[in-house]
């Protein structure tokens, strides 16, 4: 590892089995694919590896099972440039995740924990010096909420940023928020950690990101989809960004693209804004290909990406 200040991943590490439909079946229906992968994921092990790919160093804290699963992700983990001296194994099945993706590229998600469900509070005690040394710490609530309260007591404590990513979403304290540096739901999450009435006309995203300040937040970047993002920081400041116009096949893992790649620009030094510009347009390269690791761009493949976009004729 260089002497940069790596990225710290805490989270879950999964295996993805993706059936393509027509569209999403609706409960008691079912519906024929016209595809079936296996992919690995789990939103840790997916920012780990989109920050990877974008060249900058990233360790994962993290748990796999003792199945082939489990054996598959570490390896593709490391293949990605993931340090994975910290992924432990359980002894038990790996994380899986049930996913169906529709023709315009949306998804759903089962997420059946397994090993994920073991990394407690007391692993994160034993890796102090490695949390300690992270330039930033990026986690989700795919690992027992328990074991994020405690990150967040620590990065707090030792005055490191702490990106989460509240997805699935869960009821979490108001402790919780307060030890937040970058809160980042998407459109689902919103509407379930605000009363905006995601889905209708009442839907204002800046009262979204206002309401989530309030709860002691230190900045919100809410991630809207091919409506863009909106960031809520500092003092009062929001802006709004645009989301790059592409041809979707595969949204999954778009938000762990942005959150991957929002890190890095803010370890090369960009301010909020530019950091989140750059996390859109490697979130934008994601969406137009499948799965969700295979689908994170190289810093080569971003930096062409907006150049390109830059060119374009309104
Ligand atoms: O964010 C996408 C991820 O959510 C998938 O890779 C799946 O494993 C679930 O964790």
């Amino acid at each position: 590892m260089s002497n940069l200040k790596p990225v710290v991943v805490v989270g879950s590490i999964n295996t993805d089995l993706v059936s393509v439909t027509v569209r999403i079946p609706l409960a008691g229906e079912t519906v024929l694919g016209s595809d079936f992968k296996i992919y690995t994921g789990g939103k840790g092990a997916n920012q780990a590896v989109a920050v990877a790919r974008l060249g900058y160093p990233v360790r994962m804290i993290g748990r796999v099972g003792s199945d082939s699963f489990g054996r598959e992700a570490r390896i593709h983990l490391i293949t990605a440039g993931v340090d994975t001296d910290l992924v432990e194994t359980n002894d038990g099945p790996s994380g899986i995740a049930v996913i169906c993706v529709s023709a315009t590229g949306e998804n759903s998600i089962i997420v059946t924990p397994g090993a994920n469900g073991t990394l407690t509070p007391s692993h994160l005690e034993q890796r102090l010096a490695e949390i300690r040394n992270a330039g930033v710490v990026l986690t989700q609530l795919e690992i027992p909420l328990e074991t994020v309260e405690c990150l967040a007591e620590i990065c707090s404590r030792e005055g490191i940023p702490l990106i989460l990513d509240p997805a699935p979403a869960a009821d979490l304290p108001d402790s919780l928020f307060k030890r937040v540096s970058w809160l980042t739901p998407n459109l689902t999450e919103t509407g379930f950690y605000t009363n905006e009435g995601v889905g209708t006309k009442k839907f204002d995203p800046l009262s979204a990101v206002r309401q989530l300040r309030q709860r002691g937040v230190h900045g919100v970047l809410l991630k809207l989809g091919q409506k863009g993002v909106v960031l809520g920081y500092g003092n009062g400041k929001i802006e709004t960004l645009p989301a790059f116009d592409v041809q979707a096949i595969d949204r999954t893992g778009a938000g762990d693209a942005f959150n991957g790649g929002f890190a890095v620009g803010l370890m090369k030094g960009m301010n909020v804004v530019e950091s989140a510009r750059f996390a859109t347009a490697v979130a934008a390269i994601s969406v137009t290909r499948p799965g969700a690791q295979t689908s994170m761009p190289t810093l080569n493949e971003v930096q062409q990406f907006i150049a390109q976009q830059a060119a374009r004729v309104p």
